[in-house]
């Protein structure tokens, strides 16, 4: 059955940590979120006005945040001692479990920045786990060249082409994410199981691109949700599509957020708080 449109979330202009400019479409007006995906941000700009004063150190407790950079060149650095360069094409994978102290500062000062952050949610039973940090350097994200001359890469789960499974880099976590990077030539075809077990979401970054059957139109810079299903369908239209897929398995569990703590209940919340005021909140 192929999954069709459910919700479309439109990113909204919006800035986060010291004033960078992006869209945020989950996470954003009314705190709409797609279980367990918490947020999704695009940053997109040739103005390093809009970047450059970057995410200068804030902590993190009870969730995963993932980076994918398109374009430009950011460092991380965090209370652990990692230092990580995200480069083009890139991906950071950032449990924050029971706390992490990070910053994401520029490292340009023109040029192009873009990328994605996204954040995942973690099981009530793990959102007090060791934190973890993993960077994934652009060769070491499989990419499948298609019939049609398009290109999947695979950062999270996998992707089947015939009888060949292609893994991405990113495996072993409860919620089982999938997470694509699909590029589409002009009029052409793309078909990907996805189980229905997974909640699932498009984000189309460039082009233009039509999903579901009957085929529907859908916009750019949005998260679209699709429904029930196990097989999700597109076509790209005549400027072709760039587009990411995400999906992973809901958690069902309550969500209590303040700013960078996702918990399950407020409880929870008051004590990240606490700890992160008595310098509690990781431990080194
Ligand atoms: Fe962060």
């Amino acid at each position: 059955m192929i999954r069709n449109i459910q919700t479309i979330i439109p990113g909204i202009a919006t800035s986060d940590g010291a004033g960078v400019k992006l869209r945020r479409s989950l996470g954003g007006q009314n705190q709409v979120r797609l279980d367990p995906f918490l947020m999704l941000d695009e940053f997109s700009s040739n103005d390093p006005n809009d970047y450059v004063a970057g995410f200068p150190a804030h902590p993190h407790r009870g969730f995963e945040t993932v980076t994918y950079m398109l374009e430009g060149h950011m460092l991380h650095e965090d209370h652990l001692g990692n230092q990580g360069h995200l480069k083009t094409g890139g991906v950071q994978w950032m449990t924050a479990g029971r706390g992490i102290i990070h910053s994401e500062m520029p490292q340009q000062e023109s040029g192009a920045m873009r990328g994605f952050q996204l954040w995942i949610n973690l099981p009530a039973k793990e959102k007090m786990k060791a934190a973890g940090y993993k960077d994934i350097q652009v060769e070491d994200i499989p990419t499948v060249q298609l019939e049609n001359n398009g290109s999947v890469k695979v950062i999270a789960g996998s992707y089947q082409q015939g009888e060949k499974e292609v893994q991405g880099p990113i495996q072993g976590i409860s919620t089982t994410p999938l997470f694509l990077d699909v590029h589409l030539p002009p009029n052409a075809e793309f078909e990907h199981r996805i189980p229905k077990e997974l909640n699932a979401f498009l984000y189309v970054y460039e082009g233009d691109l039509e999903v579901g059957g009957p085929m529907r139109e859908i916009p750019r810079q949005a998260a679209v949700v699709l429904g029930d299903g196990d097989r999700l369908k597109t076509k790209s239209g005549s400027a072709g599509a760039h587009f990411i897929v995400l999906a992973a398995l809901p958690l069902h569990e309550p969500i209590v957020q303040y700013g960078p703590f996702v918990m399950n209940t407020r409880a929870e919340i008051e004590q990240a708080i606490d700890d992160y005021q008595n310098n509690r909140l990781v431990i080194a």
